[in-house]
């Protein structure tokens, strides 16, 4: 059973961009994007950026240091799909946006 947590508010988060969240004790990026709420792990896995603070474009976001680019809806990193950091569920509960604390399970495309 996921726990949610609630890590802000419906409209704070501009489309496109992206805010970064502690829940229990971890970083997490969530992202506005395609009219829809994405998280994914904070920590930028190639020098530990931080990846609430990129740039998004098309539900892609560019880290900020040296832009490795990660799919906001499953953490995938684009150059190479085997790849990615951990994805996780968001729900809004009346105003709340709240993210699962327990990462997402992705398919693999095989
Ligand atoms: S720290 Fe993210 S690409 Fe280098």
């Amino acid at each position: 059973m996921s726990e949610y947590v609630t890590v802000g508010k419906v409209g704070e988060i501009p489309e496109n961009t992206g805010k970064t969240v502690e829940v229990d004790g971890r970083l997490v990026a969530v992202f506005y994007a395609d009219n829809q709420y994405h998280a994914i792990d904070d920590l930028c896995p190639h020098a530990g950026a931080s990846l609430g603070a990129g740039y998004v474009e098309d539900c892609v976001v560019l880290c900020p240091l040296h832009a490795w680019r990660f799919d906001i809806r499953d953490g995938t990193w684009c150059d190479n799909r085997r790849l990615k950091v951990d994805a996780f569920d968001v729900r809004i509960q009346d105003d709340d946006i709240q993210v699962s604390i327990t990462p997402k399970v992705v398919e693999e495309d095989e």
